[in-house]
């Protein structure tokens, strides 16, 4: 009987402490590669050494790419000023002036509550319908790390949301428009 009660309360300990566990650390920015030249030029010269992620926490214009990607490597980069310049053009493009920096530091909240489907399409209409179509995330399918991704990437451009309803929308997205077939 005791035994069983402890096996009962370590289970459910688990059962809380895991999707917590999964959610520490700070939320990292995701950056598709490109396509065309740009993407060969990243090939060549720039993912011997680390992912393409980091470009998003910064938004610069083309004098201040080219002075970030020459102090943060000190020299001990090779690249030819032709393929420098396809790479700074795509950089501006992607994350320049006038973009907003993915921030270094979002850790999500633990949240106790879920949305209902009304309560998340209410907060839907309210902080995301603004600048686009709520179709335009009705379409999406991500898990929920990659909707978290997305949501903190929206607030960074505008978007006016807490971070516990920012972390609830995730969850609810997660689940509703999951990347789950059958969804
Ligand atoms: C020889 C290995 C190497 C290559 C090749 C390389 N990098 Fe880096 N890069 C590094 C290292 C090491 C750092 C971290 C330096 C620091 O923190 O001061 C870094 C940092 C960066 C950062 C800043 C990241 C951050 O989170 O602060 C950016 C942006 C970056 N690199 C872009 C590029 C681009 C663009 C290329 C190709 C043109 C490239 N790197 C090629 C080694 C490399
Ligand atoms: C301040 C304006 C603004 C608000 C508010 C906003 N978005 Fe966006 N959203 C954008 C812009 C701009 C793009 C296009 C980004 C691009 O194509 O690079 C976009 C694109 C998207 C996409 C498509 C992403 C893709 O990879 O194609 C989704 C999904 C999305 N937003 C979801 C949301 C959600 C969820 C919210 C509410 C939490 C929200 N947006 C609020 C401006 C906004």
């Amino acid at each position: 009987m005791k035994r069983s009660i402890i096996a009962l309360l370590f289970a459910s300990c688990l059962w809380f402490a895991a999707p917590v566990a999964a959610q520490r650390g700070a939320t990292r920015p995701r950056v598709q590669m490109p396509q065309g030249p740009v993407r060969d030029v990243i090939r060549k010269n720039c993912t011997a050494c680390h992912g393409i992620d980091e470009y998003a926490y910064f938004a610069f214009d083309a004098a201040g790419w080219r002075d970030l990607i020459q102090t943060r490597h000190k020299g001990s980069l090779s690249i030819s000023d032709g393929d420098l310049s396809v790479l700074v053009d795509w950089m501006v493009t992607k994350f320049g002036p006038t973009t907003k920096p993915f921030p270094r530091t979002y850790v999500a909240p633990e949240i106790t509550t879920f949305f209902s489907d009304p309560e998340a399409k209410r907060l839907l209409d309210r902080a995301c319908a603004k600048c686009h179509e709520v179709d335009r995330i009705n379409k999406e399918r991500r898990t929920a790390d990659g909707w978290r991704v997305l949501a903190v990437d929206m607030r960074e451009r505008g978007a006016v949301l807490s971070d516990e309803e920012l972390e609830r929308l995730v969850e609810w997205l997660g689940r509703v428009r999951g990347t789950n077939q059958d969804q």
